[in-house]
């Protein structure tokens, strides 16, 4: 496991350096974090020590001693390359900074470009922490999914006693090292998951496509290999950055994704054909641009092969989830898909509606069974849809074990 540790500018920013051991202890490599502030409480070089690895300061300081290492956009990097970000000391500024979302230093933008697990462990004085402004940010990073790791009671560094230490840098390295374990619950399986539009030529220039973002099939790849999975991608053209830790296998049409699907099928255990795939092509590209004439122009078009409906028939013990996209009788058109095509479950994509379905970040499904059960998910960002969709095809593998 990689880990972020971002590092406030408070007194107990000396306590981070135990804790970035502790985290190292439990055999997870470190990243720090330097905020400006933090960087005048103890020297970057500290951690380089302890951690053996470059330190980074600050955004856009751009130094060029040896134990500092930044660039505009490292941060993105750094948000794609750990599976944890750990924000210790939290002192009320970065609380605040980050529950509104600016992005004015390294580790606040590091954060706005994190998708994993983050934790926060807050120390100042015990009146800032009670201070309703602070509870307010808390409360509002909670509710972002974040895991707070409350201060601790004590003898502060300002002499006041109350609510406000760090907690125990121990403590703290325990609660991440715990995390880590958990949640794997796609351990040992193999997904096969399908993303994105396919592209059908017309012409050397010219193609039929839909406006299918991909989204849904790179978050649903994104959770798969956060809870453990091996993943594979097969991806229809999209504009989004590869996911760290699958193998992608990137196509244009419905034949080569055909291929694709069935070159790999042999390892996968389960199967999400997530990818809008088009119904019809032009089975016999011209080899050259058609020319405009004053005459209308109407196309002829063959179906493309149907590939959940392939993998239906090669089903075997593997689980097949199907998408289906409608624009009116959801369920009933699901149910009707998940029966024609060998499906265990059909995630049912109401299109054509704001903010959800196509091109959103945002995404309201109904899960249909196989035992016709339907499983409404209200609207929420695909990867929490993409979560939940996992978490039933957990619940729909262990029914099969029990059944068999
Ligand atoms: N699909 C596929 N191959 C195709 C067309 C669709 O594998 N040639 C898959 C999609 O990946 C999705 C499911 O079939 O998982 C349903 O896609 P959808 O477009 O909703 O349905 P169709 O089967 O194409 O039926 P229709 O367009 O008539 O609704």
């Amino acid at each position: 496991m990689n880990a972020v540790l971002g590092v406030g500018g408070g007194i107990a920013a000396y306590k981070s350096a135990e804790l970035a051991r502790a985290l190292m202890e439990r055999g997870i490599r470190v990243q720090v974090v330097l905020t400006s502030a933090a960087a005048q409480f103890i020297t970057p070089l500290t951690f380089a020590a302890l951690t053996g690895r470059k330190v980074i300061t600050d955004l856009f300081s751009n130094s060029s001693s040896e134990e500092t290492l930044s660039s505009a956009i490292e941060h993105i990097a750094v948000a794609q390359e750990n599976d944890a970000l750990v924000i210790a000391p939290a002192t009320a500024d970065l609380l605040a900074r980050l529950a509104h979302g600016h992005a004015n230093d390294f580790l606040t933008t590091t954060y706005l470009a994190f998708t994993g697990p983050v934790f926060l462990a807050p120390a100042m004085n015990t009146n800032m922490w009670l201070h309703p402004a602070t509870q307010e940010n808390v409360s509002i990073l909670k509710k972002r999914g974040h895991v707070i790791i409350e201060p601790e009671e004590g003898m502060l560094a300002c002499g006041i006693t109350g609510p406000g230490r760090l907690a125990d840098p121990q403590g703290i390295a325990e609660i991440v090292a715990g995390f880590s374990s958990l949640g794997k619950d796609l351990e040992g399986e193999t997904i096969l998951i399908t993303a994105g539009p396919t592209q059908e030529p017309l012409d050397p220039v010219r193609y039929i496509s839909n406006r299918s973002s991909g989204k849904m099939g790179y978050a649903l790849a994104e959770a798969a290999v956060h809870r453990g999975a091996n993943v594979i991608l097969i991806s229809g053209p999209v504009q989004l950055p590869e996911p760290r830790g699958v193998s992608v296998i990137q196509v244009h049409t419905a034949v080569e994704m055909r291929d694709a699907v069935m070159q790999h099928l042999a390892e996968a255990s389960i199967v999400v054909k997530a990818a809008a795939v088009a119904d019809y092509h032009l089975s016999r590209v011209p080899q050259h641009k058609v020319k405009k004439t004053a005459t209308r122009m109407s196309l002829e078009l063959d179906p493309t092969p149907d590939i959940l409906a392939e993998l239906g028939q090669k089903k075997a013990d593997r689980l097949l989830i199907g998408f289906a996209a409608e624009t009116e009788n959801l369920t009933r058109s699901a149910l009707s898909k998940l029966e024609s095509k060998n499906c265990d479950m059909v995630v049912a994509n109401l299109v054509g509606q704001d903010g959800t379905g196509f091109e959103s970040d945002e995404n309201e499904v109904v899960l249909v069974l196989r035992t016709g059960e339907t499983i409404p998910l209200a609207r929420a960002p695909k990867r929490d849809i993409a979560g939940r969709i996992f978490d039933q095809v957990i619940k729909l593998r262990l029914s099969l074990h029990a059944a068999r």
